[in-house]
């Protein structure tokens, strides 16, 4: 269905997902109900958390935690720059400002713990981090830092379903799920991620409090829900706060239980494939594949490599487009995008430096070595061939 000859991110479905699609259909059910229902208990017990609350998307996981954890006017929530623009734009949504942190450096592009720590104030009510690309940030000092002053904190884990969390020094939280690290967490099944179903997300907790209110906040603030009256359980409702319609469908639940099963399987084969790209970009001058000291299990969801600069990156993805092969950027710096810009503008140089060099190559479970090995020789070409140039001048 792509027009390009090797696609950045390509969906792995096939009878397991037609079945679930055709039990939805069958079933005479399509709005949330014991598909949703069964889709919870499975991610739940995968992540390892007491309560999985499944939604129309990431963003609405993000708004939801936002509200369940009672952030808004007057809050700061300290957040990267370097990240997709969904959690900026919920905290401005929710009335609150966000304040963006730098990177460590374009080697690990995930907030930085002193630069985070550095921009606390008497407002700063939350933190999120971002799993970028489905590495850890560095969990135990954050979570460290959140502790120290009180502050709540929020993943963004939509890069990374199935990674764990393994500290060099194993100190705590080492070995736990993404997912398991904060108040709360999010994930998102756009139909570019690890699990796909399209559209559709998931808030994770371990807290009963947060957990109430995330429900309510799902479905209008409504005691029961359709489902419960069509089977009998209930008659009428009440309306116990304000709320949305951020519910999952039923075939999309049962899509992302198909998806579930395979996500184990598909982050090693990620991996295998990343690693094949590690070995085959090593060597060209100046670039870098973040995360090289890594320690931990990804779920390998970008596959990224920074080039020495903004015209190479011009020059290697023109190269590959007319090759017929996709790339991304992932991500311009938030804060200098035109409705972010009257937020944090200072410091964030090594989250600038990324954006302007940063480039995804494409990373799918059934991609060849034969394709990696493709990408890998026609950026050493490209650079042989300016050596060329270069020497003849
Ligand atoms: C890091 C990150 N956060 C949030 C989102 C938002 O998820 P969704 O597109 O499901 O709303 C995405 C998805 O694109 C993402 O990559």
């Amino acid at each position: 269905m792509s027009n390009w000859r090797i696609p950045l991110s390509d969906l792995d479905y096939g009878t397991e997902e037609e079945a679930a699609a055709l039990r939805v259909l069958r079933s005479g059910w399509l709005s949330m109900g014991p598909e949703v229902e069964a889709f919870e208990a499975e991610f739940a017990e995968f992540i390892g958390v007491k309560h999985a609350i499944a939604v129309a998307n990431g963003t609405a996981a993000l708004h939801l935690s936002y509200l369940a954890l009672g952030l808004g006017r007057g809050d700061e929530i300290i957040q990267p720059a370097i990240n997709f623009v969904a959690a900026a734009n919920m905290t401005v949504a929710v009335g609150a400002t966000p304040v963006f942190a730098d990177i460590p450096g374009v080697q690990e592009p995930t907030i930085d713990p002193g630069d985070l720590e550095k921009r606390i104030t008497s407002r700063t009510k939350a933190v999120v981090v971002m799993h970028y690309g489905g590495y850890l940030c560095r969990m135990a000092e954050i979570c460290a830092i959140c502790r120290r002053h009180g502050l709540a904190l929020i993943e963004d884990a939509c890069h990374a379903v199935g990674a764990r969390y393994m500290d060099p020094e194993h100190r705590p939280p080492h070995g736990k799920m993404a997912g398991t690290l904060g108040d709360v967490a999010c994930f998102s099944f756009f139909s570019n991620k690890n699990m796909a179903t399209g559209e559709g997300g998931m808030v994770v907790t371990d807290r009963d409090d947060l957990a109430e209110r995330l429900r309510f906040l799902r479905s209008h603030g409504m005691t029961t829900l359709t489902w419960d009256r069509h089977k009998g359980h209930a008659s009428s409702y009440n309306v116990v706060s304000h709320g949305f319609n951020y519910r999952l469908d039923e075939i999309r639940a049962a899509l992302g239980r198909a998806q579930l099963r395979k996500l184990r399987e598909n982050n090693r084969l990620r991996g295998e494939i990343v690693a094949s790209y590690r070995r085959q970009l090593a060597g060209l001058p100046a670039w870098t594949v973040p995360f090289a000291d890594y320690f931990g299990d990804s779920a390998y969801h970008l596959m990224i490599a920074v080039v020495p600069d903004e015209p190479v990156r011009g020059k290697v993805v023109k190269a590959l487009h007319e090759a017929g092969v996709q790339t991304s950027l992932h991500y311009p710096s938030i804060a200098d995008f035109k409705a972010f810009r009257s937020f944090t503008a200072d410091g964030l140089e090594h989250s600038r430096s990324f954006a302007g060099r940063t480039i995804t190559l494409p990373l799918f479970p059934k991609m060849t070595e034969k394709q990696v090995e493709e990408i890998s020789t026609l950026i050493g070409r490209m650079y042989a061939v300016r050596a060329e140039l270069r020497r003849e001048a």
